[in-house]
């Protein structure tokens, strides 16, 4: 695809939580928004938690997953900014351990260590978010400066529905361009 070097590159990292199949919600906010969008995606959402061939299209990019070949080129431009939507519990633990043993747990802890602005919106149950590990890992990642939307539970309401996921907060979380 032809760089379009004028418009800011955003990294959508999508993880393993059920919310993730509404992602194109946020990729086409973003685009409107005029970022240019490329998604990682941990291998455990690449097994059916979205639609990685509606999002390839959407984006114009293959979705990345694996890490590439020492030979190949970074399919990806450096990212000016990157959006971790749905973050799960299992991530957010790990990157803040200091973890990289998924491409998007590489590219987080890489992308910080270089001061990019990172937003998060994790989807995490009430029950795991209260394990003391959770709240020290967002206290650790605050301190490193990412910036995290509300808190999400993502259980079905009485009603069978969910509340929504304010997948565009992550936008708003950014600094301004
Ligand atoms: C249908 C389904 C929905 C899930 N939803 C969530 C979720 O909302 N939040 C979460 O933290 N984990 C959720 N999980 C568990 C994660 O998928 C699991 O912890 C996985 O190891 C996360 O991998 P990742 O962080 O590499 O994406 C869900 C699992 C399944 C099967």
């Amino acid at each position: 695809m032809t760089e379009q070097a004028d418009k800011p590159f955003l990294y959508v990292v999508v993880c393993a939580a059920g919310i993730a199949a509404g992602v194109s919600e946020l990729i086409t906010s973003a685009q409107e928004r005029g970022w240019e969008v490329g998604v990682i995606a941990t291998p455990v959402a690449m097994g059916g938690f979205f639609d990685s061939g509606a999002v390839q299209a959407q984006t114009g990019r293959p979705v990345r997953s694996a890490w590439r070949s020492p030979a190949d080129p970074r399919p990806f431009p450096p990212p000016d900014a990157v959006v971790v939507a749905p973050a799960t519990f299992n991530t957010v633990n790990k990157w803040a351990a200091g973890i990289a043993d998924t491409l998007a747990l590489g590219t987080l802890n890489e992308a910080a260590g270089l001061g990019i602005p990172i937003a998060v919106l994790p989807c995490v149950a009430d029950a795991l978010a209260a394990h003391p590990a959770y709240q020290d890992s967002l206290r650790r990642l605050r301190g490193m400066g990412v910036r995290f939307g509300d808190a999400y539970d993502g259980a079905p309401r009485p009603d069978g529905g969910r509340a929504d996921f304010a997948w565009e907060r992550a936008l708003d979380l950014l600094p301004p361009r």
